[in-house]
């Protein structure tokens, strides 16, 4: 990639430089954040014994920032126990999982426990709900938990509602899941919830007439992520049974609709029938929840930029005085030449006291189009940019435009530069320096 860098010093009252400036990229926004839900089918201390089978669960498990993980069968609480702190020595210090687990539940002696593996970095626990199931209507009555999220999401707070429906009694416990969710973001004061889990929610225990009668299913606040084109059990059978249901506005808006999904491990690491068998009979379901980009007003200022600077001229006093009183008018010929003025006191140290900026978006990519737009600042707002530092702007652009594209910005996809560009002229008061800077805005896209 090019590296300019010219300084030119004619008669000692002003610089030009044309550089890269950033050597360090600025944060975009935050990166989408993934969660699923698992069926470990039998998970205990058997399953633990097994190296090459944790192996494959800790490589499924580190793809999710918060996971719901059911079939926990293991009366001595050790094997899940187990399952984390390998998990967390695998990822390390930085992406350390931490856990919230039910009590044991079930009617007989064979009994099941839920637990949420969440990334700490990101989410912190606000609250556990376990439905107390008065009139016994599931075997292993839903449990939840309620999770703030650190850094930027489009939600902020969410829920998430478990629950692994006993094949024999499908469709009571699915009707009685509705008013448990409802029950559940009651007991939260919070809107967003993903309803989650093994449901069992098709083939030979819940047929499609049984399916489209469900309350979770007519309640048109409630989106069904997981369609009917990802089986979700393995090989022998196609069967849906795992789904990801969201509620809530916020939620809806952050979440990735496109990226729900099963995610086939077996294939994604190469396993045969036999060892992805001995893994479990699901696969998980997930999706993403996007991060927020950075504020637009925070454009990445990754591209090239031009600027000359010259020393604070008195004969443009009046003039910054004027753009000052200016400040936040909209862009207009007639008042400021077309550009959006400000004046601020910038007393935190570090970048010296700004007396005034202007600054125009649009400035089509070309040397006239830049000599235009500088004489229109130099007529609405005189005395300002000395006739040198404008003419040497106009010299430069010729020289340097058209700027080329960036390359993709990795993590963050493809960027577009807004061309045309942007046009900024400032003066300090406490350097006495005026800069004229022209530059081109990359954005990532998202
Ligand atoms: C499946 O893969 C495992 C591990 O790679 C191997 O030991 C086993 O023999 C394979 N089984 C079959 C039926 O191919």
């Amino acid at each position: 990639m090019r590296f300019l860098l010219l300084l030119i010093t004619a008669c000692g009252a002003f610089a030009a430089v044309a550089r890269q400036p950033a050597a360090e990229l600025p944060e975009l926004g935050q990166a989408p954040i993934r969660i699923g839900s698992f069926n470990i089918q039998v998970f205990g201390v058997t399953k633990m014994s097994k190296p090459h089978v944790v192996n494959i669960l800790l490589k499924t498990l580190e793809r999710y920032d918060l996971v719901f993980i059911m079939e926990i069968r293991d009366a001595t609480g050790r094997a899940i126990v187990s399952l984390l702190d390998q998990l967390n020595n695998r990822v390390g210090a930085g992406r350390r999982y931490a856990m919230a687990i039910s009590d044991r539940l079930g009617r007989t002696s064979s009994k099941e426990q839920y637990a949420f593996f969440y990334r700490e970095s990101i989410f912190s626990l606000a609250g556990t709900y376990q439905y107390d199931d008065p009139q016994d209507l599931f075997e292993r009555p839903p449990y939840g938990a309620l999770f703030h999220v650190r850094g930027a999401l489009k939600v902020t707070t969410f829920g998430v509602l478990g629950l692994h429906t006993s094949p024999r009694d499908v469709v009571v416990e699915l009707e009685a899941l509705h008013s448990v969710q409802r029950a559940a973001r009651n007991a939260w004061q919070n809107e967003n919830v993903l309803i989650v889990g093994d449901f069992n929610a098709d083939c030979t225990y819940l047929n499609r007439r049984e399916k489209n009668e469900l309350q979770l299913v007519r309640d048109q606040s409630l989106t069904w992520l997981i369609n009917s084109c990802m089986e979700t059990t393995m090989v022998r059978t196609t069967c849906l049974y795992d789904h990801i249901v969201a509620t809530g506005s916020k939620l809806m808006t952050a979440i990735d609709v496109e990226s729900a999904d099963v995610f086939r491990f077996d294939s994604a690491f190469r396993l045969n029938n036999s060892v992805a068998e001995e893994v479990s009979d699901h696969y998980p379901v997930e999706l993403l929840i996007t991060g927020k980009m950075t504020d637009p007003a925070k454009l990445l200022w990754l591209g090239q930029s031009l600027e000359v600077s010259q020393s604070l001229d008195p004969a443009g006093l009046q003039s910054l005085h004027r753009m000052r009183e200016l400040e936040g008018r909209p862009p207009s010929p007639q008042l400021n030449g077309g550009f959006r003025t400000s004046g601020y006191l910038d007393s935190d140290g570090g970048g010296g006291l700004r007396l005034a900026t202007a600054v125009r978006d649009g400035v089509k990519a070309a040397a006239a189009d830049v000599g235009l737009a500088v004489s229109e600042f130099r007529a609405a707002f005189p005395g300002v940019l000395r006739p040198e530092t404008a003419a040497l702007l106009a010299e430069l652009a010729a020289r340097h435009l058209p700027w080329e594209s960036p390359p993709p910005l990795p993590g963050y996809g493809d960027s577009v530069a807004d061309n045309p560009l942007r046009l900024t002229i400032g003066c300090s008061l406490a350097e006495a320096e005026c800069t004229a800077r022209l530059s081109v805005v990359f954005r990532a896209v998202n």
